[in-house]
């Protein structure tokens, strides 16, 4: 795609999309008055010689007004529409203006969601504003647009510098990156010992250790990485899904540093971060693949047909792995996260010494369902001692990690057959977990299916894979304006 002026030469193609577009679409007449005038920019998008889109500004002292901007329907959700915004704001910065505003008719939802995605903010409305429907127009206003185009120009260059903020369950993580790749820092503070005496993570906890350690989290990532926030050309911040209370501290934080220093905002998914994790380890991973995303809140089977894309082929029905381990864990009297102990426990056990069982294997679906397994194991242990037999807890823990494992690498071997994926990513906390590991690659391994798998560091919450997910984001000029609000049950297929 190339985007150049507009010419009259482009004007039956131009009027076709824009006719095409709206209820009360421009003239040809209006167009001829418009293009020879200075203090106007038209420009169009195109594709094979073909104007697939076309957009306009008009510049009133430092601001620039959006007059019009239309994609021809072959053309829409290619992200030309994306390209063509930015491209303007980027004449605008050129012809001295600051921000960018326009109206858009309040029915009209998906245009109005693509400027929220662009970092507009509404700020007003025009009642009865369209005559010919009785639309009422929202007034929509852009954030600075200078450090906006200048961070896409870093991004499509591969030399941004983002600040990442993660606070989306019970770590309070800061990274810098450059390019999306390369790591110049990472802080995590835990406060997994506030949670653990609980047996769990509690929200009011969480966002209070959140608020308490955001600041300085954030600043030190910024000095270890051995730049100054002034050198920033993004900030990130996980948008969802999480603990609500937690999202809006780290939110929160991530806005007011983008008020003061202008710099664009990007909102990350964080089970998008998880994926995302497998790129900074393997540089070469590249979509299609196929994502089995296992954490405390989360287990899902997810086919990234491009990044950014993804589609969700299965999912838990009621508890996530993470969450099984972390109770049967509780129930072991082993304390909290269960993970990390059960798995080192069951290193000691025998995996094949009680039958639990492996529900949904045969179940045709990518679904999984856990509650059944952690009921069997606490029926086990009642069992035995009501019996007075002690329990060999290596033992239960490798038969109750074997058990996961098994359905897992299952339902994921299917998902990566049947989508014929030549990779695999393991993502998420359990991720961690090494029987896991090696059961997947053993068993991809024989239908030449190759499995990325981050360190253990970056399985578990982090804010580096929030950052190298952001970078694609800003490349794109998907950005959060500052009415942007948590959302803590953010899908991954979400099309905010
Ligand atoms: O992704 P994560 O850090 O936080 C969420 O977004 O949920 O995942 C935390 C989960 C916890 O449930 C923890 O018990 C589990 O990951 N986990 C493990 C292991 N290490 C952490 N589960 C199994 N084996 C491990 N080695
Ligand atoms: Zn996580």
């Amino acid at each position: 795609m190339t985007i150049r002026r507009m010419n009259e030469a482009d004007l039956p193609a131009v009027l076709a999309i824009e006719s095409s577009s709206f209820p009360e679409p421009w003239t040809e007449r209006l167009f001829r008055e418009e293009l020879p005038r200075d203090d106007r920019c038209w420009l169009v998008a195109t594709t094979d010689e073909r104007v697939a889109g076309f957009g306009g500004i008009m510049i009133v002292g430092d601001e620039a007004h959006l007059m019009d901007i239309a994609v021809g329907p072959e053309g829409r959700g290619e992200g030309i529409g994306r390209r063509l915004l930015w491209a303007l704001a980027g004449e605008a910065v050129a012809r001295g203006a600051m921000r960018m505003t326009l109206e858009v008719a309040e029915s009209n939802e998906t245009a109005v969601r693509f400027y929220a995605s662009c970092g507009f903010d509404v700020a007003g409305r025009r009642s009865g504003y369209y005559p010919e429907t009785g639309d009422d127009a929202l007034v929509l206003w852009s954030r600075p647009l200078a450090p906006h185009v200048s961070a896409i120009e870093a991004a499509r260059a591969g030399e941004d510098l983002v600040l990442a903020i993660e606070t989306s369950c019970d770590e309070t993580a800061a990274s810098v990156m450059r390019g999306g790749r390369e790591e110049l820092s990472s802080v995590i503070a835990s406060q997994v010992d506030f949670h653990a005496r609980f047996g769990g993570v509690v929200p009011e906890i969480a966002s209070r250790k959140h608020t308490e350690a955001v600041v300085s989290v954030a600043e030190e990532a910024v000095q270890k990485a051995g730049v100054t926030f002034g050198e920033l050309h993004a900030l990130a911040v996980t948008r969802g899904p999480g603990l609500v209370g937690a999202l809006v501290v780290g939110l929160a934080y991530a806005k007011g540093l983008a008020l003061a220093t202008g710099l664009p905002l990007v909102g990350v998914n964080h089970l998008e971060g998880h994926i995302y994790a497998a790129r900074l380890i393997d540089p070469d991973l590249e979509p299609p693949f196929v994502a089995l995303l296992v954490s405390g809140g989360h287990t899902m089977l997810v086919h990234v047909r491009v990044w950014g894309h993804y589609e969700v082929l299965g999912r838990t029905l009621d508890d996530a792995a993470g969450e099984a381990f972390d109770k049967v864990a509780k129930l072991l009297g082993l304390g909290y996260p269960g993970g990390p102990v059960i798995s080192r426990l069951a290193e000691g056990g025998d995996s094949a010494a009680i039958a639990f069982p492996r529900a949904m294997m045969r179940s045709g679906d990518l679904d999984v369902s856990l509650s059944g397994l952690k009921t069997a194991v606490i029926q086990y242990v009642e069992r035995e001692r009501e019996a007075g037999r002690g329990l060999h807890i290596p033992d239960i823990a490798a038969s109750f990690q074997a058990a996961v494992v098994d359905v897992q690498v299952a339902k994921t071997l299917t998902a990566a057959v049947d989508h014929s994926a030549t990779s695999v990513v393991l993502a998420g906390g359990v991720a961690a977990n090494p029987a896991l590991r090696e059961e997947l690659r053993a068993a991809l391994a024989q239908h030449g299916i190759r499995l990325s798998v981050p360190p253990m560091g970056l399985c578990t919450d982090n804010a580096s894979m929030i950052a190298a997910a952001a970078h694609d984001h800003v490349k794109l000029g998907r950005f959060l304006g500052m009415s942007a609000d948590a959302v803590p049950d953010l899908r991954l297929d979400a099309r905010v």
